[in-house]
């Protein structure tokens, strides 16, 4: 099996980190020009900007907070204006704000759902809107584990990363018959920013209960993430794969 995205353009929201960081230089590897949208990690972004057009690829990145109505549209006229399509969308921005639910205020719930689950919605309607007038695309959603493996102070984030699998699922029902594909991934503990401090905390407790006995690492994810974005997967549909050393199936 081959991967060839050449001529294909790609949008990974929080792409210049972690998982994003990965999904961004795989598919511009595999030829697709990447809109790196991140939100505060301006360097990181811009850095990653440059070694993937220091490889020969295309990129660029674009500051927009996923969860500002406003914002998502600015980007999408700049995706429209500068590139006139959109093939891919990559809803990988995401973030955690743990807490045991008794002492949970309304702003963990509500900003963890407005990054994690409006973000993929404003992001999604607007890819969806140009993908139709090109007649097809796909959409790839980063979900968790955490949506069918509960974790203590996390009923924020798996909440929204279960409502994720939902939107998916739902969406890939409405929009399939259009050539648009919508699927979600679910990665386990991956080596990146935002799970150092539980890997930290108790990583003997979490390796034990992971069959690989082992993290992941960002690419694993990436790998996964360019497979269902390709034609190679073109009969997957609304579908939610793990990637996680086998942490759901034990
Ligand atoms: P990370 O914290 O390293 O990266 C998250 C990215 O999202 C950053 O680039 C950040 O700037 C961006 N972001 C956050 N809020 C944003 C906003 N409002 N607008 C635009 N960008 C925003 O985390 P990591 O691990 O790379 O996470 C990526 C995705 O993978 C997230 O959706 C996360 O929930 C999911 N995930 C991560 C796991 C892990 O073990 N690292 C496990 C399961 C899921």
């Amino acid at each position: 099996m081959k991967i060839d995205l050449a001529g294909q353009v790609a949008l990974v929201t929080g792409g210049g980190r972690g998982i994003g960081r990965a999904c961004s230089l795989t598919l511009a590897r595999l030829g697709a020009t990447v809109i790196i949208n991140y939100w505060r990690s301006r360097d990181a972004a811009e850095e990653l900007e440059k070694e993937i057009v220091g490889e020969g690829g295309g990129a660029r990145a674009y500051q927009a907070d996923v969860s500002d109505p406003g914002a998502v549209d600015a980007m999408f006229q700049f995706i429209r204006q500068e590139y006139r399509r959109l093939d891919i969308l990559v809803n990988n921005a995401g973030i955690v704000q743990d807490a045991l639910l008794l002492s949970m205020t309304l702003q963990d719930w509500t900003s963890v759902h407005a990054t994690n689950l409006n973000g993929p919605f404003l992001c999604t309607r607007l890819a969806v809107e140009m993908m139709l007038r090109q007649g097809g695309g796909k959409v790839v959603n980063v979900a968790s584990a955490s949506a069918h493996v509960g974790g203590r102070g996390q009923t924020n984030y798996a909440a929204s990363k279960g409502g994720l699998v939902a939107f998916s699922r739902a969406g890939a029902v409405e929009l399939a018959r259009k050539g648009i594909r919508i699927n979600a991934v679910l990665p386990g503990f991956i080596e990146t920013d935002m799970s150092l401090p539980v890997r930290q905390q108790a990583a003997g407790k979490l390796l034990e209960r992971i069959p690989a006995r082992r993290f992941g690492r960002a690419g694993e994810v990436a790998n996964l993430v360019a497979f269902l974005a390709s034609d190679a997967s073109d009969y997957i549909v609304g579908q939610a794969i793990a990637v996680d050393g086998g942490l759901s199936a034990s």
